[in-house]
């Protein structure tokens, strides 16, 4: 293999000098094997790497992913939830473990999507991690696991997936990032600094990887009903969001969606707030 990431498989075949004859041996043999062993033929479908994928917002992305003809690679660390969603549409959805913070779990999520379909064209750096705790009382141990999973987790992502992504089908990245990210979020040091530098990157990630051609926006979520908003907390949200409600995670997942495709085909670097206009009281 080469790690020249413009080449995909098949170019590779015909480009190792090899003598001809060779080389149709070398044909001859992938066309007997290739029903078993290339990658799928997608029929055209985008490929897309979504993480955190076994519940809430992620969950939501795979779902609407699929109703746009992807095939998903669903990636969490939970996974009887993830086997779960990637029931719900077997033919499209391969559910793969994945903690976010191992090189190792990436190079081998990768593996897979390059074995199966040949490469992707999306990423959606979805997975994160909340715990409450104000300066004074946060422990040094999970103020550094909300960064790992918050921020390392993007970066690994980014650098795993770009080899792959660069030689993609109009190549697309959405970072998951909050409306944290953009004030002060009381009580919260560890998650709101980690969501912080998760912009920052995904920023620099939108500036270095548009010049390979690669797209890179986000999404900054406000209150939305997954398992990361606690139910009686719904009453206090619902009276500072200006729509009264928190959002749901298929208004999200619309907006992901909308990021990684064609309609928005010279957005890089977008930041789309989706909280109801909670953030609009910062201005009153
Ligand atoms: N729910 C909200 O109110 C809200 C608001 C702003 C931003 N966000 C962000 O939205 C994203 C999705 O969160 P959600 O609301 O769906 O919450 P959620 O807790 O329902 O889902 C988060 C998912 O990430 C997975 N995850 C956590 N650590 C992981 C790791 N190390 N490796 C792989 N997967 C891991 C979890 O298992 C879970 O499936 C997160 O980045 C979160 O910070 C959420």
């Amino acid at each position: 293999m080469t790690d020249d990431p413009t080449t995909n498989e098949n170019d590779q075949r015909r480009t190792t000098g090899r003598p001809d004859d060779q080389v149709d041996q070398t044909e001859k043999q992938h066309e007997d094997t290739e029903d078993t062993e290339g990658p799928m033929d997608t029929g055209g479908a985008r490929r897309a790497l979504v993480t955190g994928a076994a519940r809430g917002q992620g969950a939501a992305i795979v779902r609407t992913l699929v109703a746009e003809g992807y095939v998903v690679l669903a990636c969490d660390v939970l996974a009887d939830e993830l086997a779960a969603v990637a029931a719900e549409a077997p033919e499209q959805v391969v559910a793969q473990p994945l903690d976010v913070t191992s090189e190792a779990g990436w190079s081998a999520a990768v593996a897979v999507a390059k074995e199966k379909w040949g490469g992707l064209d999306a990423l959606v750096n979805n997975a994160g991690t909340l715990h409450r705790a104000s300066l004074l009382e946060e422990d040094p141990a999970a103020f550094e696991r909300a960064w790992r999973v918050n921020c390392l987790g993007p970066l690994l992502g980014l650098q795993a997936c770009v080899p792959l992504l660069r030689s993609g089908n109009a190549p697309a990245v959405v970072n998951t990032v909050s409306n944290a990210a953009l004030r002060p979020f009381d009580r919260h040091v560890g998650y709101a600094s980690s969501k912080w530098a998760a912009r920052g990157l995904s920023l620099s990630a939108a500036l270095e990887l548009a010049e390979l051609g690669i797209r890179v926006n986000t999404v900054l979520p406000g209150p939305i009903a997954t398992p990361m908003l606690s139910p009686e907390s719904v009453p206090r949200i619902s009276s500072f969001v200006p729509l009264g409600r928190p959002g749901e995670p298929p208004e999200v997942a619309a907006v992901v969606a909308f990021l990684l495709s064609d309609a928005s085909s010279y957005l890089v670097g977008a930041e789309v707030l989706v909280d109801g206009g909670q953030l609009l009281r910062t201005h009153l």
